[in-house]
């Protein structure tokens, strides 16, 4: 794990985004990227389930050893699974262990309660565990903005807390006010990675898929479609299917003779 991009003092905007399968992971690297992430967001968006607790470590270490083979130099980050460390953290260890010997630098785990003793059995280990609070999409149960009250916002900034104090390198914020990013951001002397989280987090990462405009479900609103890959494929696709029809494709320069 180069600790450097980690350093809140020196820090540059940490710019982080998913990948699950190696010519992604290559082509997010060759962009420039900090840091890739293996998110569990690749049950929604790459393997067409409803939810990010459909996935377990067979998927997880399947992809994780693709986006590594491609990632060269970046570290990468894998998402726990569900199953992997619940309930109350049983077999954390092991599973992490697998996912690091894969190639990862890191796991990410969500936060619940108890979690901290999660993270810290895996740093005794010499695992690195990066946090993620706000809209826990592994036990969420409304899929809203949080930490709108009072109440929830001091809730997410101890749990944002509690799991830097027990050893994360980061905490991702998801889907939380702007204003309470940032102060979580003040709070904590590891740096926090937005996504939905406004613009005052140390780093930010979004799901490659969203953000590619490669994904035709609903996407939240804190996305920015910096592409149509979607346009691209289908107008590429149909090219190829009226050229072979027509008998445009394959050409003398795509045939032996
Ligand atoms: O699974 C994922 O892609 C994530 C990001 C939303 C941070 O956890």
């Amino acid at each position: 794990m180069n600790k450097a991009i980690f350093n809140k003092v020196n820090f540059h905007k940490t710019v982080m985004l998913t990948a699950y399968d190696y010519p992604t992971a290559v082509l997010v690297a060759r962009a420039g990227v900090d840091m890739i992430l293996v998110g569990d967001s690749l049950a929604n968006v790459v393997l067409g389930l409803d939810a990010t607790t459909q996935i377990g470590m067979d998927e997880m270490m399947h992809h994780a050893r693709a986006v590594c083979r491609g990632a060269g130099q970046v570290p990468v980050v894998a998402d726990m699974p569900f199953e992997a460390y619940q309930p109350e953290g049983a077999d954390a260890v092991r599973h992490a262990r697998r996912l690091i010997e894969a190639g990862c630098a890191a796991v990410k785990v969500e936060w619940f309660a108890g979690i901290e003793a999660v993270i810290r059995l895996l740093r005794a280990d010499g695992i690195e565990v990066m946090g993620h609070a706000g809209l826990t999409p592994q036990t969420a149960v409304d899929f809203k903005v949080q930490g709108r009250d009072a109440a929830s916002a001091a809730a997410i900034l101890e749990q944002a807390r509690a799991m830097a104090a027990a050893g994360c390198f980061a905490v991702v914020l998801e889907c939380v006010p702007e204003g309470l990013a940032r102060e979580i951001t003040g709070a904590l002397k590891v740096p926090t990675i937005g996504i939905g989280a406004g613009k005052f987090c140390d780093g930010q990462v979004l799901v490659l898929h969203d953000m590619l405009g490669l994904n035709d479900r609903k996407v939240p609103r804190f996305v920015k479609k910096y592409a149509d890959a979607s346009g691209l494929i289908l107008n590429a696709v149909r090219q190829y299917k009226e050229e072979v029809i027509s008998g445009k494709f394959p050409a003398p320069e795509h045939t032996f003779h």
